[in-house]
């Protein structure tokens, strides 16, 4: 009562001075909009219908659930995950690389994890805008906002190499296996992760994400309220991609109240099934080692050499086994999804700085050639997004909606196109792909990657792109700075992405924004000119070091 009574006299005061002084530094405040009870979310009597969006048991299609051990850190951790390191992503443990200082040296080996990373804060200008962030720029309000996220942090999908590293590990000990040095953990290590689930750290990710989103754009749910309905926020089947929307929306709405507030449409994702959130179910070329597939040899060619002295040291502090370059890989690998699920994990410590840079460059490979511009089927896959974005940046359906699944997104239910937030929760590739379809060209600036050595010509950054809870976000803006007044702008990790290099008609702007129906006209020019049926079907052949703008070459 006390503090009620003086903010209400505090801001009495306020308005009074600001209204009568002379003085042009105090502004006048204006009627406060949005404060009256009535205008607070959820609108009245509203609920989710469980018949038209069912939950998780009844859609199916879960995808493999195996369950791990359950973490132990307070005994295996080296280290306690305080909350206050100046490299760890709290609760996780990361300690610093193999040779150099825990005390003195600041590299957080977390952030060269490639698509194992947990995402972070990417600033605008590393992409040319310095001036800039995602707070709505001077005199524009953000009137709707478009979330595309990753899932977060999860075990090891089915049959990675971290599991085959583990029995190769177990055959050894059988027949005598010994070990010292750093390697010496190695005597009591077994395997503990389970597959393709969502850890405790990954529902951590979704969760603050939901709040995030919640603090940034509550306002836009007054849109909702006002017209007396509740969102609906997508995702699909696979328990991992549940759970994250879940997480996502009990973050955003809270808990209990997500589950009456928000309609969760879960998409069938399997083999056969058009879903813009899987196109590689429908896309055959994708799986295809010289068209779709390209960046996974190009990696795995890359890890061959690239930790030569790290394989000899390892090799030296054992005596029945023999490392392989793809059993380094293994363990990195481990190092990640031991720490994202466990909190801690033995086997980060084993490596360099420059593994861990490597490490990055193997995933930047994999990922620029099989779901960015080096890749001749990532457009196409991720052409689904971009029709459905479009559709909801115009309010329209489209006539072609040929990627997509008619029965389930034609429909004011399941593909509302009114709603002023909207969020679909993917897969990493799947992000990728649909940032290479929406031609933002400012990702992937410079040459293409070459296959044999980092060249650090180009902008991609596997790690910043398609990390775990990775998000793209479109700002739709009314800004009265403007002409014309409607604007839009894209942003990835809280980087505002610049167009005016890969949008015709949109010039440089400080802030990335770009005439909203301009947009719309090059995006719709990017949706005729990907070709889903030759891409994804058709009889051709690519190849690394390649900028394919993520479209197949015409007939080879
Ligand atoms: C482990 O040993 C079993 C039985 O000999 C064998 O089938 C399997 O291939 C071995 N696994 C690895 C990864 O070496
Ligand atoms: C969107 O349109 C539908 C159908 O006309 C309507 O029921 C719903 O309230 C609208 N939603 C919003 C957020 O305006
Ligand atoms: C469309 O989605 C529904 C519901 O998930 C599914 O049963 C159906 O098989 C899908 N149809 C096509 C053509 O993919
Ligand atoms: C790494 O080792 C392989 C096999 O011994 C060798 O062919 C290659 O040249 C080495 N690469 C580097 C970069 O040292
Ligand atoms: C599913 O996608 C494929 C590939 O674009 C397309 O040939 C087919 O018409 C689509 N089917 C439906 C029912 O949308
Ligand atoms: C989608 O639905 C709209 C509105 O009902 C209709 O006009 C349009 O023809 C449909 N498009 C397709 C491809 O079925
Ligand atoms: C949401 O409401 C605000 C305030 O009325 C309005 O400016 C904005 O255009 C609305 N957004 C959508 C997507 O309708
Ligand atoms: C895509 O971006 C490139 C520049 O990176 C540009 O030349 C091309 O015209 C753009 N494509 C479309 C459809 O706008």
């Amino acid at each position: 009562m006390q503090l009620i009574t003086t903010a209400a006299v505090l801001s009495a005061l306020l308005v009074h001075s600001s209204t009568a002084a002379d003085d042009t530094d105090f502004i006048t405040a204006a009627p406060h909009a949005g404060s009256a009870t009535s205008d607070l979310y959820p609108p009245p009597s509203t609920s989710v219908d469980s018949a038209l969006f069912p939950p998780e048991e009844e859609v199916g299609f879960p995808g493999p659930t195996p369950t791990g051990v359950e973490p132990a850190a307070i005994q295996t951790a080296a280290v306690y995950p305080y909350n206050r390191g100046p490299t760890n992503q709290f609760p996780l443990v990361a300690p610093q690389p193999h040779g150099q200082s825990e005390t003195s040296d600041k590299f957080d080996i977390t952030k060269y994890w490639g698509n194992l990373s947990p995402w972070y804060s990417l600033s605008s200008v590393d992409y040319g805008l310095p001036d800039t962030s995602p707070l709505a720029p001077p005199g524009c309000s953000v009137t709707q906002v478009h979330l595309l996220y990753r899932h977060g942090a999860r075990y090891p999908t089915s049959g990675a190499a971290p599991a085959q590293f583990a029995e190769k590990i177990a055959n050894a000990t059988k027949k005598g296996l010994q070990v010292k040095d750093d390697l010496a953990f190695l005597a009591d290590w077994t395997y503990k992760l389970g597959g393709e689930l969502l850890s405790p750290f990954g529902r951590s990710q979704e969760f603050l994400l939901g709040i995030q989103h919640r603090q940034l754009y509550g306002h836009l749910l007054n849109n909702f309220t006002e017209a007396g309905t509740i969102p609906v926020f997508r995702t699909e089947s696979q328990d991992r991609m549940v759970k994250t929307t879940e997480n996502f929306a009990a973050g955003f709405f809270g808990v209990p109240e997500y589950l009456d507030q928000v309609s969760i449409e879960i998409l069938v994702e399997a083999p056969g099934v058009n879903n813009s959130g899987a196109p590689y179910y429908v896309c055959d070329n994708a799986g295809i080692a010289s068209r779709g597939d390209i960046g996974s040899s190009v990696a795995s060619k890359f890890a061959q050499n690239a930790f030569n002295a790290t394989l000899a040291r390892l090799n030296s502090q054992v005596s029945g086994i023999e490392f392989t370059p793809n059993d380094v890989v293994a363990m990195l690998q481990l190092c990640s999804y031991e720490t994202n699920a466990l909190g801690y994990s033995a086997f980060c410590g084993l490596f360099s700085q420059e593994d861990f840079l490597n490490y990055e460059y193997y995933y930047d490979l994999a990922f620029y050639y099989n779901n960015g511009p080096g890749s001749p089927v990532s457009a196409a896959q991720g052409k689904g997004y971009l029709q459905e974005f479009v559709a909801r940046f115009t309010g329209e359906y489209p006539e072609a909606w040929s990627a997509l699944n008619q029965t389930f997104d034609n429909s004011s239910t399941y593909f509302p196109l009114n709603q002023s937030i909207y969020a679909d929760a993917t897969h990493e590739v799947v992000v990728l792909d649909t940032l290479t379809a929406f031609n933002l060209t400012a990702l992937f600036k410079g040459p293409p990657l070459n296959p044999k050595e980092n060249r650090k010509e180009n902008s991609f950054s596997s790690s910043k792109t398609v990390p775990f809870a990775t998000h793209f976000t479109a700002q739709v803006l009314e800004c009265s700075t403007y002409q014309p007044t409607k604007q839009i702008r894209f942003i990835l990790n809280d980087a505002v992405i610049p167009v005016a290099d890969s949008y015709p008609g949109c010039p440089a702007d400080p802030h990335g924004l770009c005439a909203f129906d301009n947009v719309v006209s090059v995006l719709k020019d990017r949706i005729d000119e990907i070709d889903f049926d030759h891409d994804c079907f058709g009889d051709y052949s690519a190849e690394a070091g390649v900028d394919y703008n993520g479209r197949a070459p015409k007939k080879s």
